[in-house]
């Protein structure tokens, strides 16, 4: 399960909390080199230190700005020559029923949920090209498979990442380039304060009562990462055993 990680270069998106962060935190002990991108660098700094990593190996990402997404894979060449990894993790998760109009929250999930993946995908793929070898793990949900009411611009934002992953599959056959898609259920991490409407907050508090560790999640990207080249884990979807829809 461990194998085919150590020295792998792997750059992460919103490693500051929650599922980067804890994936940081996993892949280092398998002896990847981290590369970590988020907004909070006092939060990077502090994961840094945690983890031993040198001061380059962090820089402060916007991921809906799309030079700072290339500059973030750029420092990664620069300081191992290659990329191996990105997982576009990057997200938030407003809910809202739509009739309460929130635009501002459906643009910004829409800006960070799905193009900041594609900011990832366009910054890490010419590398990958190069080297012919690397592999794209995008973050869609449960979300992405099931959608509900207050659910429905977060759902398609994941919804989206699935259909882009599975496009870039089937297009970077030539370059022997693997993609994964990991579908989280419930998992306890910062996820939950994005909300500002207070009924989907309170009914999503009561679902995430039965959140899973976010180590649950960092196992799944290992697992991903592990398997042989000739193998290409497409996607994973897991939930809390108590998660019922
Ligand atoms: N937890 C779950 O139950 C669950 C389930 C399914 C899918 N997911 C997905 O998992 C991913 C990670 O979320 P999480 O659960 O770990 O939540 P989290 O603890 O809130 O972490 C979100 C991360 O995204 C970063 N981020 C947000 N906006 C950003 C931006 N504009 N530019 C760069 N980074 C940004 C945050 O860093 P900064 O604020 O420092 O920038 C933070 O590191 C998301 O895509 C989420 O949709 C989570």
């Amino acid at each position: 399960m461990t194998e085919n990680i150590n020295g792998k270069v792997v750059v992460i998106t919103g490693a500051s909390s929650g599922l980067g962060a804890e994936t940081a935190r996993h892949l280092s002990t398998l002896g990847a080199k981290l590369v970590l991108g988020a907004r909070r660098l006092d939060r990077l700094q502090a994961l840094a230190s945690e983890l031993g990593l040198d001061a380059k190996a962090i820089f402060q990402t916007d991921v809906t700005d799309r030079n700072q997404v290339k500059a973030l894979v750029d420092r990664a060449v620069e300081l191992h020559g290659r990329i191996d990894v990105i997982l576009n993790n990057a997200g938030l998760m407003p809910g809202s029923m739509l009739d309460k109009l929130k635009v501002d929250e459906w643009d910004r999930m829409i800006d960070v949920n799905i193009k900041g993946v594609l900011y990832g995908i366009a910054a890490a793929l010419p590398y990958m090209q190069a080297q012919k070898s690397g592999q794209i793990i995008n973050v869609s949900s449960v979300a992405g498979h099931k959608v509900g009411p207050g659910g429905a611009v977060y759902a398609g934002t994941k919804w989206a990442v699935r259909a882009i992953s599975e496009g870039l599959r089937q297009e970077v056959k030539p370059w022997n380039i693997r993609t994964t898609i990991v579908s989280p259920g419930a998992v306890a991490t910062e996820l939950i304060r994005t909300i500002t409407d207070q009924d989907v907050a309170t009914g999503m508090a009561k679902t995430y009562e039965k959140a899973i560790p976010a180590s649950s999640f960092a196992r799944v990207v290992a697992f991903a990462m592990s398997q042989p080249d000739d193998v290409d884990i497409n996607e994973v979807l897991f939930r809390p055993t108590s998660q019922a829809y």
